[in-house]
């Protein structure tokens, strides 16, 4: 898989399926099932780690998970956040970042913000590092936020379709959509020549993604509204993630149940 044919399926209409990714079992298992786009995400700090957010996750934590995923995604497309205080300081400090992310085997970086993000793509993406936006809610900025909460609803609708716009004219390959309205992220999704991946943003997005251990129940707590456990109807690992494939590229996944409105 390559950034080349991911934007050819978004041109064909044809749905990418991602799943977050830590390990090189889970990496094999989830290319064996056919996931596009493995996405070694600072979730990590969250479901392997045991933390109460993103934020302490360190750039030595993703380099080694991003080794890991990459020993077993055979042709998936890895793509990998980069972590809170590794980029936000300079375009520099993100280059120097992102760099030790693609020598540990990384084809992409992901990164979240708006505008005030646009320079630092501009920065990566002229130095031949692929970036994914991620817009919407955001994960880093919790306490910002005030809490996990769904982005974008009325005239804040406007700012993120501007900051999606802005990380695209800066040069950013993919976008991703966590937590907003599903008018708003196909509204996204119609004005954007690069594919969308979405969580929580409704089935008009040219991908999902979601967390692993959301998609498989393993993990302890609630399950966000918008994830599915795919484990619970079938019998095997291998049985869920196909499930979870077949799922996003039928359109079936996310359902009505699944997405902000
Ligand atoms: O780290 C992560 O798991 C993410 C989600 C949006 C999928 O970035």
């Amino acid at each position: 898989m390559t950034l080349t044919e991911l934007h050819a399926m978004k041109r064909r209409g044809e749905k990418i399926a991602a799943l977050t990714c830590y390990d090189a079992s889970f990496a094999s298992q989830c290319a064996a099932a056919g996931v596009d786009v493995l996405l070694v995400g600072d979730s990590l700090g969250m479901v392997v780690q045991g933390q109460a957010t993103t934020l302490p996750v360190s750039l030595e934590d993703m380099e080694y998970h991003v080794r890991c995923v990459a020993r077993g995604a055979g042709a998936a497309f890895i793509m990998a956040d980069l972590p809170f205080g590794s980029y936000q300081q300079s375009p520099q400090q993100a280059m120097h970042s992102a760099a030790r992310l693609m020598a540990a085997g990384a084809h992409m970086v992901k990164l979240e913000g708006g505008r005030v993000m646009a320079e630092t793509v501009e920065f990566l993406v002229s130095r031949g590092v692929p970036v994914c936006g991620h817009v919407g809610l955001l994960p880093q900025s919790v306490h910002l936020l005030g809490g996990y909460r769904v982005q974008g609803r009325g005239e804040n609708g406007m700012v993120v379709f501007e900051d999606a716009h802005s990380l695209v004219e800066a040069g950013a390959d993919m976008l991703l959509f966590e937590a907003i309205p599903d008018h708003l992220a196909a509204k996204m999704t119609a004005a954007s020549p690069v594919p969308t991946i979405g969580i929580g943003a409704g089935s008009q997005c040219d991908g999902q993604v979601l967390v692993l251990y959301d998609a498989l129940g393993v993990y302890p707590g609630k399950l966000p509204r918008f994830a599915r456990n795919f484990m619970a109807d079938t019998g095997s690992i291998q049985a869920a993630l196909a499930a979870y494939v077949a799922a996003v590229k039928d359109g079936s996944f996310p359902a009505a149940e699944h997405t902000f409105s």
